[in-house]
């Protein structure tokens, strides 16, 4: 009697922000990018030469998504992801490698194995929701 459910003493999405602050977001972030930049398949697909913009925006998502502050809703709307890519042809091999520069990019960043977890939990579900090709 009166055992609490199992989910209440994991980590929560919303707990991750208050874990690694931004500064945790930054960094993640700028590992990522810095991967796309030089990546055989992304790199050619996201419109801008420069990503300092397309970081900014993954970041400013990423610290709303987890529990921080709304700049992202402020700058951009609702999320929308999946009409946000639907020009980009996301195919599986393209969500794949995505999945694979952003686990090197959670390597390269050392956060918390409990954050890694919730983290990688979103990012998978979002990268396969998001194949449309
Ligand atoms: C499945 C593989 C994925 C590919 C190939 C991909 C590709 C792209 C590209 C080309 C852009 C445009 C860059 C820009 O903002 O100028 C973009 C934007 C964005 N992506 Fe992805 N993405 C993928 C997965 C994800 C995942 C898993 C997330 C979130 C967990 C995500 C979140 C975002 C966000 C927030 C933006 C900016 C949307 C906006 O406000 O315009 N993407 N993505």
């Amino acid at each position: 009697m009166g055992e609490l459910p199992r989910e209440s003493n994991q980590l929560v999405e919303q707990q991750v922000y208050s874990r690694i602050g931004a500064d945790g977001f930054e960094r993640l972030c700028r590992a990522f990018y810095a991967r796309v930049a030089n990546d055989d398949i992304l790199g050619s697909m996201y419109p801008e030469k420069d990503l300092a913009k397309a970081e900014a925006r993954l970041r400013e998502f990423l610290v709303f998504r987890f529990g921080g502050p709304d700049d992202y809703i402020q700058h951009r709307g609702h999320p929308r992801l999946r009409l946000r890519h639907a020009s980009f042809a996301i195919d599986q091999s393209a969500r794949d490698r995505w999945m694979q520069l952003m686990n090197q990019s959670l390597d390269e960043v050392q956060l918390p194995a409990d954050v890694r977890a919730v983290l990688v939990g979103l990012f998978e579900h979002v990268a396969t929701f998001l194949i449309n090709r």
